[in-house]
């Protein structure tokens, strides 16, 4: 780490070096590097002033050295997908070196004679996003619903599979399910430790909506939890359907006759008035 640091330093101090010494042939850095990462499918962004210059990309890990990316090496598009190389547990830093569009040899760069920027860090296992999953809503009985949740799947492959997100966090995923009787305002949250949850105590007949988030507790707060997932509803049956019509009729009934009260008073006042203040005393 201490090389790396000292290396750091060194690029810093170099390129400042030639940005000051030799501004007739200024080089342009990548600017404003930064991470956009759903899945673990993790792609670098940058962006430049000048077109006749290409970029290479270098990244470490826990190593003490740069390791070249294996897709973007003199590219002259200003993103760079690194999902097959930043996929482990640690904590990633990109090193983007700008190289000369007509640089035919190498010798030049490695000298690193040209600029070069570093990306904030990053660790995929912390902060890549997590987007919304699918889950469906069974019925069990009248108290009790099964949900069953798809775990999503990474941006990330191992041989000929797509490792989902299961694969990747293990026990360390869990979902946060929310739910909500139709018609009120009163949330109720669970955590469940699998991708199938049963949840209880639901009031016999009643239409209840359901929303499923990841949530990986062993995360930084800010990243904890994933994207929240579109709602489904169970729908009652049809004696509260009804219940619920009634009551609306019945709160309906209440207002007509409290407006038409209020309106008949107002008259009354009106005509009660006059002969009031016209009667002498
Ligand atoms: C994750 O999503 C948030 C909110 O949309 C965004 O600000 C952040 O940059 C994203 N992080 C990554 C690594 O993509
Ligand atoms: C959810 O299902 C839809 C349609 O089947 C699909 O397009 C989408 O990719 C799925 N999302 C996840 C996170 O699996
Ligand atoms: C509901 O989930 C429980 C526990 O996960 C399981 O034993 C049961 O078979 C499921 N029932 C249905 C109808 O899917
Ligand atoms: C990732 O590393 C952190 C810190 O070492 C650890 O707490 C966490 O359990 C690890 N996560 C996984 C899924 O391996």
């Amino acid at each position: 780490m201490a090389s790396l640091k000292t290396g750091l330093y060194l690029g810093v101090c170099l390129s400042a070096w030639i940005i000051t010494s030799a501004d007739e042939n200024f080089v342009p850095k990548a600017e404003n590097v930064r991470w956009v990462s759903v899945d673990f499918t993790t792609i670098l962004h940058w962006t430049t002033t000048a077109s006749d210059y290409k970029y290479t990309v270098l990244y470490t890990g826990n190593e003490d050295f740069w390791m070249e990316s294996f897709h973007c090496i003199q590219m002259s598009e200003t993103a760079c997908d690194l999902s097959t190389e930043v996929k482990t547990n640690s904590t990633y830093n990109v090193k983007i070196k700008t190289v000369a569009a007509t640089e035919d040899d190498d010798y030049d760069n490695e000298l690193d004679k040209f600029p070069h920027s570093y990306s904030p860090p990053f660790n995929p296992f912390r902060e890549t996003n997590i987007s919304a999953v699918n889950f469906t809503v069974q019925v069990v009985d009248e108290s009790r619903v099964n949900v069953t949740i798809t775990d999503p799947l990474s941006g990330i492959h191992e041989g000929e599979k797509q490792l989902s997100l299961r694969d990747i966090f293990k026990s360390e995923l869990k979902y946060k399910i929310s739910y909500y009787k139709f018609g009120s305002t009163g949330k109720r949250d669970i955590i469940s430790d699998s991708s199938t949850a049963e949840v209880s105590e639901l009031n016999a007949g009643q239409s209840y909506c359901f929303m499923v988030a990841a949530f990986i507790p062993t995360r930084p707060k800010s990243t904890q939890q994933g994207a929240w997932s579109a709602q489904t509803c169970i729908p009652g049956d049809e004696l509260s359907l009804g219940a619920w019509v009634g009551a609306v009729v019945i709160l309906l009934t209440f207002v007509v006759i409290v407006v038409t009260v209020i309106v008949l008073c107002c008259k009354c006042c009106q005509q009660n008035n006059p002969s009031q203040s016209s009667t002498p005393v």
